[in-house]
């Protein structure tokens, strides 16, 4: 909140200054015009045949396009008063300059002769001898036509400290540079767009900055003298845009401050090994736009202090094997931090790209735009672990869906330019968590982007990022499908809906699954079913053959119990309270039990078989305490004979608690395994089990014998 409030504070009072300085030129003196600087002086510029009386506050004056033609002994006169840092005289079509028309010039800091090609070097010479200013710093004779430079053009200047010469746009073939000897102070001397073809120089003690650029030299001038800088402070040197065919190892000897070195455009045909050997300062080198550039020897980079290289619009063969070693190019600079190869073929083979960049440790900004490139490397940049800025525009890159392989574990990239490549579809492997981390911008413009589901993760990322998008939205449009080209990628907007139709896998992972399940819950219900199952069975069977046989009543009237129950005494709760009621109160059937019916006395066979001649049929109640007991097992015995003889309709053998394997015996086995048996069940299948006891309690005797089940 503050922070806003200051910075709408610094937004107003720049708007206010600005409105007070950006003030235009307001008229001044006949024919002038005037302006407040932000420095606080006022700057006139006149075009009058005369210069008036001005504000005298005036301390620039430029006279431009002006009628004076002459500027006579007295033509100044008017800006005695002034304390004149600056004259510009500019486009006037000056033939002549009195030699004392200077004279009161006293505070004159910066002067100009621009565009007077009616002015001879000559008599600007003469008035110049004339100019007496402690503080003169800047001559800047410019685009005069001046075919020569008079040996002695600044020898007024002697004991001043000029430190700015600047010669340019004229038609100076040949320099002597005896004429700057007097200028001990000059640090910058520019002699640029002239047709120098030849230039001698002079010992310049203190020059920092050479311009040559845009003349006609064949060759770079010579810098030394007896083995001698001549510039032994020279730090910026311009070559460019001159006819220089050759460079080789001792062209730039005794440039021992050199920083940085200029030589677009110019028309060499090799770089030859060593040629920045000797400086052992150089930073910079520019060699762009050398067209001509045919061949790189092997070792023609081979300069530590290197840590720039401007290459790019050399057209240069990276691609043919014989033009350059890519081994040995860059191994030689391996403190280089910025490198332009733009505009120039680089190969297509993985090895020989990454051999050329594997040396350059210290690289932060590379940039290959229109290099040809159809496919980054795997690894190509994993060295590259200080690289921040990558230029990869203009290139014919399809996938960018490896990127995590391509740059490996970098973490520093922050500026990706990728536009106008062949990269149709972003996804999340094409820019992996540990590139996002670092990534400050990335440019995807003019890709023929898919707009499809693909494209999904893209748009969504997008949406959320804080990595700036450059030229988004306009520059992102779709190239397919063919019915959405041209439309912008921003208002593609794939829903779930679409991108994620439904799956026929998934129907038949359902369907299979149901299937098991059912099979699983049919299994488990057998298996808790297998009792009722087998009653069901039992009672299926007792009332088939019931229907078919004849309905023998009488038989049972012949008899004083339904039944008689052999149960063994574990089981007799179960017989008294669940059996025995069903059967008696609900059913009606008389059971014989031993407990209640036997006569008192008499001995238990007796009454056994008294009771059982009593019986028309024979329940048989099994348990695992039913197998154990010996008693029981007896009477098994005894119930058998009646099974020989009556059948097995005789029987209703109710197995109330499944028998051990271990407990069963054989007289047991026997009878299960020639009699069917019901087990007794609660819950569901009770009414079952009732229903089957009393249907086979009811059914006549003597029936042929049915399968066991
Ligand atoms: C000086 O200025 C006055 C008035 O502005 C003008 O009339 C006069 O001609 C000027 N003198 C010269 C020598 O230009
Ligand atoms: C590289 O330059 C150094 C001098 O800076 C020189 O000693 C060395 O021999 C050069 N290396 C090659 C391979 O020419
Ligand atoms: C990147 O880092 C992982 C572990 O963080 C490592 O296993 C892998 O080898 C690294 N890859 C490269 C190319 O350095
Ligand atoms: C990313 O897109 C490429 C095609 O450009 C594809 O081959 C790859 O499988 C995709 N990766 C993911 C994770 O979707």
């Amino acid at each position: 909140m503050i922070i806003s409030y200051i910075w709408f504070g610094i937004t107003v009072i720049f708007t206010i200054l600005c409105v007070i300085y950006t003030d235009t030129y307001h008229d001044c003196g006949e024919c002038c015009k005037c302006l407040i600087t932000t420095r606080g002086y006022k700057s006139a510029i006149c075009d009058g045949s005369y210069i008036p009386k001005l504000p005298v506050s005036v301390e620039e004056i430029e006279l431009r396009n002006s009628n004076l033609k002459d500027i006579g002994r007295f033509s100044l006169i008017n800006l005695t008063l002034h304390r004149v840092y600056v004259l510009v005289l500019s486009g006037n079509s000056i033939r002549y300059i009195h030699q004392e028309a200077f004279v009161n010039l006293t505070w004159l800091s910066v002067l100009t002769v621009n565009n007077e090609t009616s002015l001879s070097v000559d008599v600007l010479k003469k008035a110049l001898t004339k100019l007496s200013s402690k503080f003169a710093r800047t001559l800047r004779f410019t685009n005069n036509n001046w075919e020569y430079l008079p040996n002695d053009m600044f020898d007024s200047f002697i004991n001043t400290k000029i430190k700015n010469v600047l010669l340019i746009g004229n038609q100076f073939s040949y320099i002597n540079g005896s004429a700057f000897g007097v200028l001990t102070s000059c640090q910058n001397l520019v002699i640029e767009y002239n047709k120098l073809t030849k230039i001698h120089f002079w010992k310049m003690q203190r020059l920092k900055r050479l311009g040559l650029e845009g003349n006609r030299l064949s060759k770079v001038p010579n810098f030394c003298k007896f083995h001698d800088s001549l510039f032994p402070k020279l730090e910026i040197l311009s070559l460019s845009e001159n006819n220089i065919g050759n460079i080789d190892k001792t062209s730039f000897i005794c440039l021992p401050k050199l920083e940085v070195l200029k030589m677009r455009g110019i028309s060499i045909v090799e770089l030859q090994n060593n040629i920045f050997s000797s400086l052992k300062k150089l930073e910079q080198v520019n060699l762009e736009k050398i067209n001509t550039l045919k061949r790189i020897e092997d070792f023609a980079f081979n300069n530590t202090s290197i840590k720039k290289i401007f290459m790019p619009n050399c057209k240069f063969r990276f691609d043919l094997e014989e033009r350059f070693n890519h081994s040995t190019i860059f191994k030689f600079c391996p403190n280089l931090n910025y490198l332009n190869l733009g505009l120039n073929h680089l190969p297509n083979n993985a090895s020989i790209l990454h051999c050329m960049f594997k040396p350059l440790d210290n690289l932060e900004s590379l940039l290959l735009h229109s290099t040809g490139l159809i496919d980054l490397p795997r690894n190509v940049f994993t060295n590259s672990r200080k690289l921040r800025k990558l230029n990869l525009h203009d290139n014919s890159l399809h996938y960018f869906d490896r990127s995590r392989e391509i740059f490996g574990n970098i973490s520093s990239l922050k500026s990706l330019d990728l536009s106008s490549n062949l990269i149709s579809t972003m996804n999340k492997s094409s820019l992996p968590s540990i590139l996002l981390n670092s990534l400050e911008k990335i440019n995807l413009g003019s890709n023929p982007f898919s707009c499809t589901c693909d494209q999904k993760w893209f748009l969504e990322w997008i949406r959320q990022t804080k990595v700036k998008i450059v030229g988004y939205p306009q520059r992102y449009k779709c190239r397919y499908p063919n019915e959405l080209e041209g439309q912008y990628l921003k208002s593609y907007n794939p829903t779930d809906d679409i991108c994620n139709p439904w799956n026929p896998l998934y129907t038949m992972a359902i369907v299979l699954s149901l299937f098991g399940v059912s099979i699983l819950v049919i299994i488990i219900c057998i298996w808790i079913c297998q009792n009722n199952m087998k009653n069901t069975v039992y009672l299926l069977r007792v009332v088939y053959n019931h229907r078919q046989g004849h309905v023998a009543l009488d038989e049972r009237l012949n008899y004083e119990y339904h039944a008689f129950v052999v149960y063994c005494d574990a089981d007799r709760e179960w017989v008294h309270n669940v059996f025995l009621r069903k059967m008696e109160r609900d059913e009606k059937i008389k059971l014989c039990i031993h407990q209640r019916d036997f006569d008192v006395g008499e001995t238990i066979t007796g009454n056994i078989d008294k009771y059982l001649e009593k019986s028309w049929k024979v329940v048989v109640v099994m348990s695992n305490n039913f197998a154990k007991s010996e008693w029981c097992q007896w009477e098994v015995d005894v119930v058998q004979e009646r099974r020989r003889r009556q059948g097995k309709d005789a029987f209703l053998l109710i197995m109330l608690k499944t028998i051990d394997s271990k407990h069963m015996t054989s007289p047991l086995r026997t009878l299960l395994e020639s009699t069917p048996h019901i087990r007794y069940q609660t819950g569901i299948g009770e009414d079952l089990f009732w229903t089957a006891a009393v249907k086979s309690l009811q059914k006549p005797l003597g029936h042929p014998p049915v399968a066991v089940l």
